[in-house]
């Protein structure tokens, strides 16, 4: 199933839930003070920017916020809350479009385990070319990204469950040969139906981020389990890696 077809209009339309989910206070606010403060008073590009979950709040933060984004339906939910003078975006691929003012951004950021939604290692280390592309000599590229759940996995099981709440589980589907994994999010109430949203990805340790990063020529910076600077330790299920570009000599 291709990306497009995965973040159709029905996707869009259910995307957003304000105040809860992703989009509580307390998931967001973190994420909007660390790339305010990694913006640095200058701009910022977010690949996949879908919905404007977080370039809304960091722009109404003071930081002028681009976007590249793949689905149109994702960018008309933005654009009922934000317009094209605020957060201008070019539709595309991140791993290959190029945004207006390329070569000049200080913050290029990636969130929501979004570089996994690229299938392959040579669009996930494009991903990283593109955004090299983009930067300013000395700018940083953030990416929040789960740590697959490998460890969970004997060998003759193909799942795990990630989290599991009164009308929600989610689980991964694993296919170790061609690294990929097939997340499924099942929403429920009372009765016996449930609904399905499933999306493919290919899952990233966290040591083959580091070398996609240096292929692109970038410096990895600092990673932390989340945005409030958690430490990242063996256990941390989730990382968010700043990498930079060298300054100019
Ligand atoms: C989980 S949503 C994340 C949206 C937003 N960044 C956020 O944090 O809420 C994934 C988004 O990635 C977009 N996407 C997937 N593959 C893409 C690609 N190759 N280039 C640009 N956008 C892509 C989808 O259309 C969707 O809007």
């Amino acid at each position: 199933m291709r990306q497009d077809e995965i973040w159709d209009a029905e996707a869009a339309q259910r995307y957003d839930t304000p105040g809860t989910g992703m989009f509580a206070p307390d998931v967001l606010d973190p994420v909007v003070d660390r790339l305010a403060e990694l913006a640095d008073g200058g701009r910022a590009l977010e690949f996949a920017v879908g919905t404007g979950r977080v370039a809304v709040p960091l722009a109404q933060r003071g930081v002028p916020v681009v976007g590249i984004e793949l689905s149109q339906p994702m960018i008309d939910q933005l654009r009922t809350k934000a317009d094209d003078a605020t957060i201008p975006v070019v539709v595309g691929d991140m791993a290959t479009a190029t945004a207006p003012g390329a070569g000049s951004f200080p913050l290029v950021y990636l969130v929501f385990n979004t570089i996994s939604n690229l299938l392959t290692q040579d669009e996930q280390v494009s991903c990283f070319r593109n955004a090299a592309r983009h930067l300013a000599p000395g700018g940083r590229f953030v990416i929040e990204l789960w740590v697959p759940e490998l460890r969970k996995l004997p060998a003759d099981q193909q799942a795990t469950v990630w989290h599991c709440e009164p009308g929600y589980i989610g689980l991964d589907t694993y296919d170790h040969l061609h690294q990929r994994v097939v997340s499924h999010h099942f929403r429920f109430g009372d009765g016996h139906a449930a609904e399905l949203f499933r999306s493919p990805h290919r899952y990233i340790w966290p040591a083959e981020l580091d070398l996609m990063a240096q292929l692109a020529g970038f410096e990895k910076e600092s990673r932390h389990a989340d945005w409030s600077g958690a430490e990242f330790t063996a256990d941390s299920r989730s990382h968010v890696s700043v990498y930079r570009m060298p300054q100019d000599t």
